[in-house]
């Protein structure tokens, strides 16, 4: 690639001071909102910048080359300054913790980090639901390590069956049966709940759709199919290569009859249907066509530890600087509910009402998903 038409990897310096955050204590309740009501319910946390794969939808191989300047590992945060913010976030109101990446199954000795967090309660006493997004790549060999830890369930993405199409999607050659065998080792392990999420680019997958259905239908396992969003800065994403879910339904409507089902709790991402013939259900995640800001409890701490409100934020709130000042939990804590209380994000909803870049039609400046995870 042409280097002055390289995309930018937004540096991302923070100009945002959570100092001044932590000067009015806020105390845990576990009933913290934000400003548009949404209380704070799912913890997603990036345990590393790193990924094996370079899907061109997320780590293009053009720009996160050899010469990708990834975190030193001493700015990465310690399992035990992980497991610290997350105890006092889940004193706020989280009950779901997501790790992710990059790949986080590459984060050295992470069963470590998950038998940690798997100790925590919510503030209503329960266990969290931990789980964790792979490639899949690394899961047969950890799958058993990962659940004897504490971790309740698995999500996989895996964007096709067919070797080729796999192959040239995660661009590194990586063949479809280990996936396969990765999720074969979850359900063997015991982990349970485990979901397929597929992204779909028209174009490119979209083939793809009905071989997956029909692969997963009847095996418990339920698979997710995710509209190809303009996140990050460096995919060159464009309107014309994603597929709306409503598109997605259809075409498995011509093959098996579908039933719309209820959402279980508010703030979920993916639409569900169960065929008709009882052999389970599959999800749409429509965040392009239907956006699902209105209730989004997500918060994103990125593996430098910066608190990150929205998937499409540029700038994050450093909590780094706090844990590594001496600061106390009452101060880290009452940063987390003023944090929280000033967000307004709703990129999604507003998404055709920002100024737009001209030459890709989405507003630019945005931090990478392989550094806040998905
Ligand atoms: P479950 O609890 O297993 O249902 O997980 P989830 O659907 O909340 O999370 P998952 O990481 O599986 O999300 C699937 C995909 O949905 C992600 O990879 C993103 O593409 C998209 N997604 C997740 N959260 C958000 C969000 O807050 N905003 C947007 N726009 N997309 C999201
Ligand atoms: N659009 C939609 N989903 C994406 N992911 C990464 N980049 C994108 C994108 N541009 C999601 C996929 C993948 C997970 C790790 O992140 O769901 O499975
Ligand atoms: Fe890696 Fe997942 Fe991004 Fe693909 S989508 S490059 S597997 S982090
Ligand atoms: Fe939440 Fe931002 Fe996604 Fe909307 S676009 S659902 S606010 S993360």
């Amino acid at each position: 690639m042409n280097a002055s038409k390289r995309p930018v990897v937004i540096p991302l310096i923070d100009h945002r001071s959570t100092t001044r955050l932590a000067r009015h204590s806020i105390t845990p309740t576990g009933l913290l909102t934000d400003q548009l009501a949404r209380p704070l319910r799912d913890l997603r946390i990036s345990v590393t910048d790193r990924c094996n794969f370079r899907c061109s939808y997320c780590m293009p191989k053009e720009v996160f080359d050899k010469d990708h300047q990834y975190l030193p590992h001493n700015s990465l945060l310690s399992f035990e300054e992980i497991t610290r913010l997350a105890r006092l976030f889940v004193a706020h109101g989280v009950r779901k913790i997501r790790l992710t990446g990059g790949e986080p199954l590459l984060r050295k000795n992470i069963e470590v980090l998950i038998a940690q967090l798997a100790k925590l309660r919510t503030a209503d006493g329960q266990p969290l639901d931990l789980t964790l997004t792979t490639n899949g790549s690394l899961l047969a060999r950890k799958a058993q390590a990962l659940k004897d830890a504490g971790l309740n369930r698995v999500t996989v993405s895996l964007d096709g069956l067919d070797d080729v199409v796999f192959r040239s999607m995660n661009d590194v050659d990586f063949p479809v049966a280990e996936v396969l065998a990765g999720i074969d080792a979850a359900k063997a392990a015991g982990l349970t709940d485990i979901k397929v999420n597929m992204v779909v680019k028209r174009g490119t997958n979209e083939h793809e759709i009905i071989p997956m259905a029909r692969h997963f239908k009847g095996t418990g396992v339920s698979l997710r199919f995710i509209e190809y969003m303009d996140v990050g800065a460096t995919n060159g994403w464009r309107m014309d290569e994603v597929m709306p879910s409503a598109e997605v339904i259809q075409r498995l409507q011509t093959a098996w009859p579908l039933r719309a089902l209820e959402a279980v709790s508010p703030g979920e991402t993916a639409q569900r249907w169960a065929y008709q013939d009882g052999g389970g259900e599959v999800g749409v995640i429509s965040s392009v066509t239907q956006a699902f800001c209105h209730d989004c409890n997500r918060a994103r701490l990125s593996t430098e530890g910066k608190i990150y409100l929205c998937l499409f934020a540029h700038t994050g709130h450093d909590l780094r600087g706090l844990l590594r000042e001496g600061a106390d939990d009452a101060s880290i804590s009452s940063a987390i509910g003023h944090i929280w209380q000033g967000r307004t994000d709703q990129y999604s909803q507003l998404r055709a009402s920002l100024p737009a870049d001209a030459s890709t039609g989405t507003p630019t400046r945005r931090v990478e998903m392989s550094y806040i995870g998905g």
